[in-house]
């Protein structure tokens, strides 16, 4: 875990949807390295607890946050929530992405709607409660 590397993102408050995984948890990392305060916002809420503790421990700040954000009332009890510890947000990375491994033709609607949903109206709606 990384402690302080720059001031790039001092003064900065920053949401990373999808944040405590994969690209987007090196994205979390970062921006707190940076001087950020990070809100971590995850469908997985133990995922985005434990980063924002380990950040927290290596004298960052950052706080995790339980949301799916395909679903507009997860998106704003999540941005409600980071807004409540940090204030206005500057920076928004939507990071949140998934995807169907298996042949085309088997893909189902509901999977293919689910795929839109996590993938695209996420950004929608995180960028409209940003
Ligand atoms: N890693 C790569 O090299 C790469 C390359 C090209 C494209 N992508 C795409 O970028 C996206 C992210 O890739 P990754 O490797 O970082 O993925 P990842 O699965 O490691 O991380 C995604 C994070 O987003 C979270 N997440 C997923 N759905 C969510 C939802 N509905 N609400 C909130 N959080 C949600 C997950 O819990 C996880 O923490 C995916 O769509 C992937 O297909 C990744």
């Amino acid at each position: 875990m990384n402690a302080k590397i720059g001031d790039r993102l001092a003064g900065k408050v920053a949401i990373v949807s999808g944040g405590a995984g994969g690209c987007g948890a090196a994205a979390s990392e970062l921006f707190a390295a940076q001087g950020a305060k990070v809100a971590i916002v995850d469908r997985d809420e133990e995922a985005a607890l434990a980063l924002a503790s380990r950040l927290r421990d290596a004298g960052l700040d950052a706080i995790g946050i339980g949301a799916d954000v395909s679903k507009r009332a997860h998106v704003q009890r999540g941005v409600a929530a980071a807004h409540a510890q940090y204030g206005d947000a500057d920076i928004l990375f939507n990071h949140a992405g998934t995807l169907i491994v298996k042949p085309f033709l088997d893909i189902e609607e509901t999977e293919w709607d689910w795929l839109m949903g996590v993938n695209v109206k996420s950004m929608f709606l995180m960028t409209q409660a940003f």
